[in-house]
């Protein structure tokens, strides 16, 4: 079985009250605490990731905000060790994916809250032994440019529109083994046509290869790369 259907099996293994009955409340405890914008899916997404796949040890992703998806998954990883880098520009800078009259605008006016704290985000995710986390504060297409190694898991949850996905797709190439899983979040655009990411997920799969939870989270191997 390949690991995009280990995935999918994972999540279907029980049904959706059970599901939702045990994501709540964890789930809950961290978006009390970590703003954000991740929901239960995002927990039982997560989850599933790491129980299909306990071969995951290094994560990288791309999108860090105040830290809600690293501290889900350390949270869903109790009792094994985990390396994340996270990256994000961590900056009070308009985002690509911005509607066309915020674009000139801060965080607080275009009314999506503080903007991304690199401190903050580490006090929030609190990483303890054995996990390891190193946030990095950078453009995506910087750190990518001149990033070398390998990850198991990369999730993508910087700017939805179909250019910067597009590429952050293709610039990670480098970064997987055969065994890598890509995911991302956003998958439809809810109204914002300037989005982008069912296009450039579409764009970057062999067709059907790529799945999609919740018309939300996005995920492939990247084995299955065009
Ligand atoms: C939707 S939020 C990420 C949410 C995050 N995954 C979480 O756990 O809450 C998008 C983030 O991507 C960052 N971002 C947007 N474009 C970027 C880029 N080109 N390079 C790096 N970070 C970027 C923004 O600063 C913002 O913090």
């Amino acid at each position: 079985m390949n690991i995009t259907d280990k995935v999918t099996q994972a999540l279907d293994a029980n049904s959706p009250e059970d599901k939702l009955q045990l994501m709540t409340a964890p789930w809950g405890a961290i978006a009390s605490r970590v703003p954000g914008w991740s929901r239960v899916i995002h927990y039982l997404f997560f989850k599933s990731v790491f129980q299909a796949m306990p071969e995951i040890k290094t994560v990288l992703i791309l999108g860090v905000y105040m830290g809600r998806d690293i501290t889900i998954m350390l949270d869903v990883c109790a009792g094994r060790a985990l390396q994340v880098v996270g990256v994000d520009r961590f900056a009070d800078q308009p985002c690509d994916d911005w509607a066309p009259e915020k674009k000139g605008q801060t965080w607080a006016e275009s009314g999506f809250g503080d903007a991304p704290d690199i401190k903050k985000a580490l006090d929030n995710i609190n990483p303890q032994e054995p996990h390891q986390v190193k946030l990095i504060q950078s453009d995506s297409a910087v750190f990518l440019a001149n990033v070398t190694g390998q990850f198991d898991f990369i999730y993508i949850d910087t700017s939805h529109d179909y250019d910067t996905v597009k590429r952050e797709i293709e610039a990670v190439r480098k970064l997987c083994h055969p065994g890598t899983l890509l995911a991302g979040d956003d998958f439809i655009n809810e109204g914002k046509e300037w989005w982008g990411v069912d296009r450039a997920v579409g764009d970057s799969f062999k067709p059907q290869t790529a799945s999609v939870l919740g018309q939300m989270i996005w995920y492939g191997a990247a084995a299955d790369l065009k």
